[in-house]
C-alpha cells in the first residue's frame, strides 16, 4: 500500500517503521522541515529506532520524509499521528488534528482510508475529522496508538491493536493494513469505543500512580517503607496490581490524556472526580519530594550544592515533556540551593546543559537511566531517591 503518515514524532515514526518494514511505501509527512531533513539523512530521533533501520528504508525507497503536502494525494492509507496537548486553561487542544484535517481536505483528491492514531476523546474521529472532510468518499477509522517509548518487551508488533471504524469497509481495510505489521488486531464496535479505551487505559495508570503516591506519604508518616508494603501486597497472586510511587507523572500521555476524558465527562454532566483528585496528587509530588529532601538534608538546602540526576520523565528515554524534574529543580532553587542537573540522554534542556555528575552535598535521583552509575551518585553526601533503585538511600 502507499501510506502517508502525518506527524513523524514518537508515534508517527514508530508506525512509519512498522509499515515500511512490512513493505508498504511510506511518506513520512511533517511540518518540521529540520526533522524531515534529518530523517532523510537517516538520522532517527526516537529511542528504539536506529539510524541503520531508517537508512535501509531510504535506500530501498520504502520511506521518504517530506513537508510537501501534495504527496498526501493518491495514498491508500493516511495516518494522523500529531500532538494532542492541553491548552493553557487545561482543555483539549485539537488544533494539530484540525490542521491535519485541513491538509487532507486541501490536498487529497482520491479516496483513502484515513486513520487517527492521535489520542483524543470519544467522538473525535466522527465529529472533528470525518465531518470536516468533504467532497471525496474516504473511509475513516480510529486506532489509538499504545506505543511505550523505550519499552523493549512490548512494541508495535506484539501490542494488540484496537480498531473502530465509521463503516464496515473502513474496519476491513484498517484490519488489512495493520495485520501486515501487528500480530493481533482487535475490532471494536465503534471508533468511540477505541478512543475511550485508550484514554481509560491511561486514566487507570494515572489514578493508580496517584494512589501509591498518596500511600507513600502515609507510609512515611507511619515510619514504614511504602515500597516494602507495596512489594509485600504484590505477593498476593490475584486481585492486586503493583504500581510504584514516583516524583510525579510526565510525558505526553499520563498527565494529559485523563483530562481529555474529564472534558467529555463534564460535557455530558458526569463529574470525573478520580481524575481531578489524581491530577492534584501527582502535581503535588514535586513539592513533597522537595520537602523530604530539605528534611533529609538537615532542615535546609540553602547554600548547598545539589545535583538532580535524570531529568527526563522516565528511564532510558530523552523525553522531558511534563517532567516533574522541572518543578523539583525550580523549588530547590527557590529554597536557596545551587542546583545543577545531570542527564546524558537529555544533554540540553530549558536553556541549560547537563553537567557532569559531580560530588555534591545532595543528589536527588528523579530518573535513573541505565547509563548513570549508582556508585557515582552515592559519592554525594546525602542521596534522595525517587526511583527505588539506589539501595540504602533515603527516598520515596
Ligand atoms: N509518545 C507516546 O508515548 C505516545 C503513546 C501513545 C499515543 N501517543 C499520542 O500520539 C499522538 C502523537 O504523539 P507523539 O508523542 O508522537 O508526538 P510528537 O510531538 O513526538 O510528534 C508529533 C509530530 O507531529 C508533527 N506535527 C505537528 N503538527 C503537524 C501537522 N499539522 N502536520 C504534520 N506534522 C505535524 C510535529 O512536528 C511532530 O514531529 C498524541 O496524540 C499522543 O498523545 C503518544
Amino acid at each position: 500500500m502507499r501510506v502517508a503518515i502525518i506527524g513523524q514524532g514518537y508515534v508517527g515514526l514508530t508506525i512509519t517503521v512498522g509499515a515500511a518494514g512490512a513493505g508498504h511505501t511510506v511518506v513520512g509527512f511533517d511540518v518540521n522541515e529540520e526533522l524531515v531533513s534529518k530523517l532523510n539523512s537517516g538520522i532517527s530521533h526516537i529511542e528504539g529506532i536506529t539510524d541503520s533501520e531508517l537508512k535501509g528504508f531510504l535506500s530501498n525507497r520504502t520511506f521518504i520524509a517530506s513537508s510537501d503536502a501534495s504527496l498526501l494525494n493518491a495514498c491508500d492509507v493516511i495516518v494522523i499521528a500529531v500532538p494532542t496537548p492541553l491548552t493553557e486553561s487545561r482543555n483539549p487542544d485539537l488544533s494539530f488534528i484540525h490542521a491535519s484535517v485541513e491538509l487532507i481536505q486541501n490536498n487529497v483528491k482520491t479516496p483513502a482510508l484515513i486513520i487517527n492514531e492521535s489520542t483524543s476523546y470519544p467522538g473525535t474521529l466522527r465529529n472533528e475529522i470525518a465531518a470536516r472532510i468533504t467532497g471525496v468518499n474516504h473511509l475513516f477509522a480510529s486506532s489509538p496508538e499504545r506505543v511505550d517509548p523505550g519499552n523493549t518487551q512490548w512494541g508495535t508488533k506484539n501490542t494488540p491493536r484496537l480498531i473502530g471504524g465509521l463503516t464496515h469497509d473502513a474496519v476491513t481495510k484498517a484490519k488489512e493494513f495493520y495485520s501486515t505489521f501487528c500480530d493481533t488486531v482487535i475490532e471494536v464496535s465503534s471508533p468511540e469505543v477505541a478512543e475511550a479505551a485508550k484514554i481509560f487505559e491511561n486514566t487507570f495508570r494515572q489514578v493508580n500512580i496517584a494512589l501509591v503516591n498518596e500511600f507513600t506519604q502515609i507510609a512515611d508518616a507511619l515510619g514504614i517503607s511504602g515500597r516494602e508494603v507495596l512489594d509485600a501486597a504484590a505477593t498476593k497472586p490475584y486481585g492486586f496490581m503493583e504500581f510504584t510511587p514516583g516524583p510525579g507523572v510526565g510525558g505526553h500521555c499520563i498527565p494529559v490524556d485523563p483530562t481529555y476524558l474529564a472534558f467529555v465527562a463534564n460535557e455530558v454532566g458526569v463529574p470525573a472526580t478520580f481524575i481531578k483528585r489524581a491530577n492534584e496528587v501527582n502535581l503535588a509530588m514535586p513539592a513533597y519530594v522537595v520537602k523530604r529532601v530539605i528534611a533529609g538534608a538537615g532542615g535546609s538546602v540553602k547554600g548547598k550544592s545539589l545535583v538532580v540526576v535524570g531529568v527526563s520523565y522516565k528511564a532510558n528515554v530523552a523525553d522531558t515533556r511534563e517532567t516533574p524534574a522541572a518543578s523539583i529543580i525550580d523549588l530547590l532553587r527557590q529554597a536557596g540551593a545551587t542546583v545543577s542537573w545531570h542527564d546524558p540522554l537529555v544533554g540540553g534542556w530549558r536553556g541549560e546543559a547537563s553537567s557532569d555528575l559531580e560530588v555534591c552535598d545532595v543528589a536527588v535521583v528523579v530518573t535513573k537511566h541505565d547509563v548513570i552509575s549508582v556508585a557515582d551518585i552515592k559519592k554525594s553526601s546525602y542521596v534522595f531517591d525517587c526511583t527505588g533503585s539506589i539501595s540504602g538511600a533515603d527516598g520515596i
